[in-house]
């Protein structure tokens, strides 16, 4: 990967034009107007004895008449009596160089007014900063209090408000919720929205799209908005435990409150106007940061196959690291991912963010052994720090832990802080959190490490300033379709438009065995285990049987029937093919007559305690292998099962699988997992578009989407002339044509991973088909895709025409 050398280098060559066009003393202006650069947006801003501020969008109002302000925790108010004493304006328009991302260079250009409010009543000076782009505008206040000095403050309110012209749809996540981030977005109106997270996507009737979000978020607590009828939405910010919102010393700035404005969903997502607020890079050369594309020792745990603490099913053994690492240099991979290789993490969430040790390793797992293996086969691991939210913890710790990696040459970590309140006290998201993470994140530039945080803060634009800032796993990824519910097919067609907008994701896409069924496929010894339910006359039907040793997979028992007098004897049974270790098993039964399903047998018939059994090195197998359900009538009343006969929703992904393949390219993120076993990926030809993406793009185009329905990227190469393009659906089938003028000229080989006519994700998600075909920029593609579908495009530059 080519890096370019040093950011003053870099901005010595964009093109900076800052001029600053007037400083002017005023006496109580009330009305002042701010022009974004090709006049398409305007900010109105008054005082009306309160300061209020609207905007305009080519003439339409799109942000109606909004107060500002703010309380604290002493009882001054702002703005009680404000005045306007200057306004300063200021046009800059630059383009400066990403060290990586979704495109190399992004342009800043606004219009900007200062304007210095003093609120004589409690003696306050203001500055509020207003900035006008094309493409939305950005506000903070700076507050400053010449005459008390550095006097410490306490904010417990924010008024700023973002009110609507009339009612809007909005896609919300709701806030305060135990997940943090991670929740299935909700459409509603915006007066029946809850308080929700930002970024916050909005669309009015006419097809006007607004997200409002902040930038720059440091030293304050995170923004929610909610909502208080009559179109209004307002900030919400928060808490500490005790209520504060914010604990700062005067003078203090509010992070930028930033409102994309767009004509239509697919342009939000190329507007940079969050990263454009921040400041530019803290660090002249980043050539140390490694975008990269990993694979890990991870998706068994999160399956149930593995376990993060040891014990015979430990999945970070050194064997196993090593295996991985092998895998990885043979495909081109980076690095490999390992989690549950330090001392005291046992996957006890949260008992384990006081013991856990973040140099320490379990006795099975030679971190040395495998990082060298991996750099002799140019490799590297990707470190894991699972704090389980204990921050003080992990802080104290944080020297030590990247020292180690210093010392091992590796170069990224993912760090974890899984838990619903950091050291079981404050939101991730409060100030507590912002200041946490950022402390991580100046630790990091520091040793020289690139971060990605799994269940961080949200993404505000940080890594213009700190390049080490990679990406971060802030919303529903993959994992959550190993557990109950799982994404829905709409859920990736809804996040680029939201929690995404300019926030790399490390969604850990890649998943090949879609409907688990290879889950069990790399146990090489394994030895046949018969297991029986006799039921002598209690009429249960369709057993099946559950154990940990298939990964509490339900599997179905066949029944064979004995007539023993007046009565039916059933007896069920299932040979499993297990391997060493010891395991627990039960069985799940209907009774049709009784209108009972989803029985819990053990239950039924004693504790309900799962059955165990062991199996040797030699394969004998020992302990309770049989379940007999007595003769007697039996008492329901204690026994969980439902009413109804549903149909059992298995865990799977909800995607077909070349939607797989189009994620990668349709969820930008410097750090890239290909996140299945292994064994899956062996031999199958749909791998190799996993192995030929990239991960750092010279340019973006969003070639259609609306949100929760479809979206189509295209990306070029940083490094070659090559493009790739993903295309993804909802539940519904869909078929656009792409005119594909954005090509360069010259020839093209495109190699289409698609869905095939009969693809569907619910009933058949892993057909597809690869073909190769041969472009121009004067072609039109064709794009089918199936319920739930995608499709991936690689084009390789061929030649100049
Ligand atoms: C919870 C995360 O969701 C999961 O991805 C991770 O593997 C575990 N924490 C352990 O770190």
């Amino acid at each position: 990967m080519i890096f370019v050398k040093s950011l003053l280098k870099m901005l010595k060559i964009i093109f900076l034009y800052v001029i600053l066009i007037c400083s002017s003393c005023m006496n109580d202006a009330t009305k002042i107007q701010i022009n974004s650069p090709s006049k398409n947006i305007g900010i109105f801003i008054e005082n009306n004895q309160k300061i209020t501020y609207h905007v305009k969008f080519n003439d339409k109002i799109v942000i109606s008449k909004s107060s500002l302000g703010m309380l604290f925790k002493d009882g001054s108010k702002l703005f009680t009596d404000p005045v306007i004493i200057n306004v300063i304006e200021k046009n800059n328009d630059e383009v400066w160089e990403l060290p990586w991302g979704e495109v190399k260079k992004i342009r800043n250009n606004y219009i900007e007014k200062t304007i210095s409010i003093k609120d004589t009543k409690n003696s306050m000076l203001v500055d509020l900063i207003f900035r006008a782009y094309n493409d939305g505008i950005a506000f903070r206040y700076n507050i400053k209090n010449v005459e008390k000095g550095n006097d410490t403050i306490i904010v417990t309110d924010e008024l700023t408000q973002f009110n609507l012209q009339s009612d809007a749809e909005v896609w919300w996540i709701p806030s305060y919720s135990k997940n943090r981030y991670e929740e299935l977005y909700q459409k509603s109106s915006v007066n029946n929205m809850d308080t929700s997270h930002t970024p916050l996507t909005i669309r009015y009737p006419d097809g006007i799209h607004l997200s409002i979000h902040e930038s720059e978020l440091i030293e304050y607590s995170s923004m929610q908005i909610f909502n208080s009828g009559n179109n209004q939405l307002n900030c919400d910010l928060a808490p500490w435990k005790n209520g504060d919102k914010v604990r700062t010393q005067l003078p203090f700035q509010t992070p930028w409150r930033t409102i994309k404005i767009t004509h239509s969903a697919k342009e939000l997502i190329t507007s940079y106007l969050t990263l454009n607020c921040n400041k530019p890079s803290k660090i002249e050369d980043f050539s140390w940061v490694k975008p990269s594309k990993y694979i890990g020792i991870w998706w068994g745990m999160i399956i149930g196959k593995w376990t993060w603490g040891e014990g015979f099913k430990h999945g970070a053994t050194t064997k196993r690291g090593m295996e991985y690492v092998d895998f990885a240099s043979e495909h081109g991979f980076d690095e490999v991912l390992i989690e549950g290789w330090q001392s005291g993490f046992k996957g006890l969430f949260p008992k384990d963010s006081v013991t856990v040790s973040f140099t320490g390793r379990t006795l099975d797992f030679d971190l040395e052994k495998v990082q060298r293996y991996a750099q002799s086969k140019n490799v590297s691991l990707q470190a894991y720090h699972e704090t389980s939210s204990g921050t003080q913890n992990y802080l104290s710790q944080i020297d030590s832990a990247f020292s180690l990696l210093n010392q091992l040459g590796i170069k990224n970590v993912k760090i974890g802080q899984v838990g619903s309140r950091l050291d079981h006290t404050e939101y991730h998201y409060g100030q507590y959190g912002v200041e946490y993470y950022r402390k991580v994140l100046d630790k990091a530039l520091e040793y020289k490490i690139g971060i990605n945080f799994h269940e961080p803060i949200k993404d505000t634009g940080e890594r213009r300033t700190y390049p080490n800032m990679l990406t971060r796993e802030g919303a529903r990824g993959m994992e959550y379709n190993a557990w109950s519910g799982g994404n829905p097919p709409s859920h990736t067609t809804i996040l680029p438009f939201t929690r995404l907008l300019n926030s790399p994701m490390d969604f850990t896409p890649g998943i090949f065995d879609l409907l688990f069924e290879n889950i069990d496929a790399d146990v090489k010894v394994e030895f046949p285990v018969s297991f029986t339910v006799i039921d002598s006359g209690n009429s249960y039907n369709d057993l099946s049987f559950i154990s940990d040793e298939s990964i509490w997979q339900r599997k179905e028992m066949s029944v064979d029937t004995l007539r023993l007098g007046d009565k039916n004897i059933y007896t069920w049974e299932i040979i499993q093919n297990c391997q060493e270790g010891e395991w627990e098993w039960g069985v799940v039964a209907d009774h049709w007559l009784l209108k009972s399903y989803d029985i819990w047998l053990p239950q039924l018939i004693d504790d309900g305690s799962n059955r165990k059994f062991k199996v040797s090195s030699s394969g004998e197998v020992s302990g309770q292998t049989k379940i007999i359900i007595p003769s007697d009538k039996l008492d329901l009343t204690n026994v969980y099962f439902s009413k109804i006969k549903e149909k059992v929703k298995r865990p799977r992904v909800s995607s077909t699988l070349s939607k797989q393949l189009a994620l990668y390219v349709v969820i930008y993120s410097p750090l890239q997992m290909a996140s299945d076993f292994i064994e899956n990926y062996k031999k199958v030809p749909a791998f190799n578009f996993i192995k030929d993406v990239p991960v750092d793009w010279d340019s973006t185009i969003v070639l259609n989407g609306e949100i929760g329905e479809f979206i189509t990227v295209a990306r070029k190469d940083k490094n070659s002339e090559d493009w790739y393009i993903g295309s993804i659906t909802n539940e519904q089938k869909r078929s656009f044509e792409l005119n594909l003028s954005f090509l360069n000229k010259g020839l093209y080989k495109a190699t289409i991973y698609s869905d095939n006519d009969s693809s569907d994700w619910e009933t058949n998600p892993l057909e597809y088909v690869i073909r190769d075909t041969f472009y121009t920029n004067s072609n039109i593609h064709l794009i089918k895709l199936a319920r739930g579908g995608g499709q991936a495009i690689k084009f390789e530059y061929l030649l100049t025409q």
